[in-house]
């Protein structure tokens, strides 16, 4: 356990970091990656250059800090990571490599200020959160491995099938290439994808949500594809445009925990924009598979009808349900005269209308539609648990949306 005087030390110096948050972490990744090239292989270089993981990794370990004689008020968003962590490879031997670089960046922005007690302060509290998650993620390793076929790290998966879904959605279908089964895995789960594309120096990394229920004998994903200039899609237009059947791909075991509880059965609403329905696409063949009475709401808003994937399967799947309902909205329709959906994006009032303050709401999809939706849940009155949401990038850390 750590002293009191470096908790006080810890507490006293967080506001200073904090103002330099930014700062420090940007000189942190700076110095670990001109010193080890190879963790290129695990980081997004997208989000790196978008300094998005930056302020990330930096409001954690304050927020951790900050919590550092009660880490137990942190472990809901560690596990979180921890399982980005572990869907990565990110191991034991990591992290003081991490931490030798954050400490040295912490030096260099406090200056003068700098005493060897804070900075010896910093080097145990920093031990201590690396422990709570190594902890945690050889756990989760320990567990993925367990699994009936399953494995830690990265295993070679083969593309079986490649069945286009809409105007910029894509399914890809997977089986082991060793011929091993796949382990489970719960609705609302991810893998990472890891590939090695020519001209790319490092290997890159990026998350796709498995986009059907557990119970296959494969898995499937259902990628975006993204406008040429932007650097988070560069991993989903190479597949788009030379991932074929026959072809490979390095995925880890499936990782995540925005996952559909299926213990609880308070009405349910499943909330998607764009590509953000492919959880929701697993969350709701799970329900269907599993003759669920709860009442559940399908409700998704996509530009129009022609990047819409999977409109037919979801609303026959909520048919199938015994107490199922299905919407869409199209903010620029091409059938103009409205048919079933709605024109616009999904209001207060529809919301009201189709959700009561006890319904459990999944919601997923782009961070300005994640942040309406979820604004507007929280005026209805749903409460903060039962609110879960996932969005594409990486999380800000510990910041609410
Ligand atoms: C992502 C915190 C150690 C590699 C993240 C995220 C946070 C975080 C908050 C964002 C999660 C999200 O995107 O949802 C921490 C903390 C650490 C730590 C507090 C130390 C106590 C490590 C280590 C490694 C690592 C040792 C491996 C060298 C990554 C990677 C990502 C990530 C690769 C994904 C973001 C990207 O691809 O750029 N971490 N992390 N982290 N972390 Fe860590």
């Amino acid at each position: 356990a750590l002293s009191q005087k470096t908790i006080d030390i810890i507490k006293s110096t967080v506001p200073v970091l904090e103002v330099h948050g930014v700062t420090i972490t940007s000189t942190f990744y700076k110095n670990m990656f001109s010193n080890h090239p190879e963790l290129l292989n695990i980081f997004n270089h997208a989000n790196q250059s978008q300094g998005r993981q930056q302020t990330a990794l930096a409001n954690m370990v304050l927020a951790a800090a900050k919590n550092i004689d009660q880490l137990e008020s942190v472990l809901p968003a560690v596990v979180q990571v921890a399982h980005k962590h572990r869907g990565l490879g990110v191991k034991p031997e990591h992290y003081p490599i991490v931490g030798k670089h954050l400490l040295e960046a912490i030096k260099e922005v406090l200056g003068d200020a700098a005493t060897d007690e804070i900075i010896n302060a910093w080097a145990e509290a920093y031990g201590v959160i690396a422990q709570v998650f190594i902890d945690i993620e050889t756990n989760m390793y320990e567990s993925a491995k367990g699994q009936i076929g399953g494995w830690g790290d990265f295993k070679e998966l083969e593309v079986v099938d490649k069945v286009k879904e809409s105007d910029v959605i894509t399914s890809f279908y997977f089986k082991a290439k060793d011929g091993q089964p796949l382990p489970t895995y719960e609705p609302g789960q991810y893998i990472t994808v890891r590939v090695q594309i020519p001209g790319e120096k490092y290997m890159l990394n990026r998350q796709y949500s498995l986009s059907c229920a557990p119970g296959n004998d494969y898995y499937r994903i259902s990628v975006k594809r993204e406008a040429d200039f932007e650097p988070n899609g560069k991993v989903s237009n190479y597949i788009h445009d030379h991932l074929n059947v026959g072809d490979t791909i390095e995925a880890s075991a499936p990782a995540g925990n925005f996952i559909l509880n299926m213990e609880e059965t308070a009405p349910v609403a499943l909330i998607s924009g764009g590509v953000g329905l492919t959880p929701m696409m697993s969350m709701l063949e799970t329900l269907v598979n599993s003759n669920s009475d709860r009442e559940v709401t399908f409700i998704h808003s996509a530009r129009n009808e022609r990047v819409h994937a999977f409109s037919k399967e979801a609303c026959e799947m909520a048919g199938n349900l015994q107490n199922g309902r299905c919407y869409y909205a199209y903010q620029d329709p091409v059938n103009k005269d409205g048919g079933h959906h709605f024109t616009g994006h999904f209001t207060k009032e529809f919301l009201a209308e189709k959700i009561s303050n006890d319904t459990i709401c999944y919601v997923c999809g782009p961070v300005p539609f994640l942040k309406n939706i979820v604004t507007m849940l929280s005026e209805l009155g749903v409460s903060d648990e039962n609110i879960r949401y996932e969005f594409f990038g990486p999380a800000m850390a510990l910041e609410k949306v």
